[in-house]
C-alpha cells in the first residue's frame, strides 16, 4: 500500500468526492450532505486514501460519540475498487477510533452489499441487528458493530490485517 496515503478528506476535495459519490448506487449523499459533515459536524472523522500524486481515491468517515463510533459512509472510486483501499481506510479508521476511546463501532450496510459486508466481517463486524426498508423501499440494511475494540483478540486481528494490507 506504499503507492497510496491516507489523510484526512477536506472540504477542498468535495468536487472528487462527488466524482465517486456518483458511481455509489445506493442512498448516494448530497453536496449539502458532505459539506455539512467536513465543515460543521464536530464529531465527526473524515479519512481519504490518495495516489501518490494526491488524487483522490477513495474516503471513509466516522461519527465519534465518546467510547463508540458510527461508519458513517465509505466509497472507493470504481476502478481502484478490489485493491486493497478500502480495507487501508477502515484499518487506519479503526485505529483512530481506538486511539480516541472508542470501544465500540457500529454500521449499517445494504443487505445484498456483498463486498461490503466481506470487508467489514474481515474486521471483526458481526450482524447485530435489521433495519427493514432503510434505505428505501425493499432494501433493507443490515446492522453490523465490533466490540470490546480494546481488547486483546481485536488487537491480534489489527495485527494480522495490518500485515495483510496489500502492497
Ligand atoms: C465496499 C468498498 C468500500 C470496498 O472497497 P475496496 O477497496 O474494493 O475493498 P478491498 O479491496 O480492501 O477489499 C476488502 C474486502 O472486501 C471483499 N471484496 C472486495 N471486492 C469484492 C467483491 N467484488 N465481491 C465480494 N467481496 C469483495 C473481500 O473480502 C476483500 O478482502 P480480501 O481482498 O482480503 O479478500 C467498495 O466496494 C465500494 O466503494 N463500494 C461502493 C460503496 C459502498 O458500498 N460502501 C459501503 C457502504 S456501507
Amino acid at each position: 500500500m506504499s503507492r497510496y496515503i491516507i489523510n484526512e478528506l477536506s472540504v477542498d476535495d468535495l468536487e472528487d468526492v462527488l466524482k465517486i459519490e456518483k458511481e455509489v448506487e445506493l442512498s448516494p449523499w448530497s453536496r449539502e450532505s458532505f459539506l455539512f459533515e467536513l465543515l460543521n459536524n464536530k464529531n465527526a472523522l473524515y479519512l481519504a486514501v490518495r495516489s501518490k500524486k494526491g488524487d483522490l481515491t477513495g474516503f471513509a468517515g466516522a461519527w465519534i460519540f465518546k467510547d463508540e463510533a458510527h461508519i458513517a459512509t465509505m466509497s472507493v472510486s470504481k476502478s481502484f475498487r478490489g485493491l486493497g483501499l478500502g480495507s487501508l481506510l477502515l484499518y487506519r479508521l479503526i485505529e483512530i477510533c481506538r486511539e480516541r476511546g472508542c470501544y465500540w463501532i457500529t454500521l449499517e450496510v445494504w443487505e445484498k452489499n456483498k463486498p461490503a459486508i466481506a470487508l467489514y466481517t474481515k474486521f471483526g463486524f458481526v450482524r447485530a441487528g435489521f433495519r427493514k426498508n432503510y434505505y428505501d423501499l425493499n432494501r433493507n440494511a443490515l446492522i453490523m458493530w465490533a466490540g470490546s475494540l480494546k481488547n486483546k483478540s481485536y488487537n491480534e486481528r489489527l495485527k494480522k490485517l495490518n500485515k495483510q494490507l496489500k502492497k
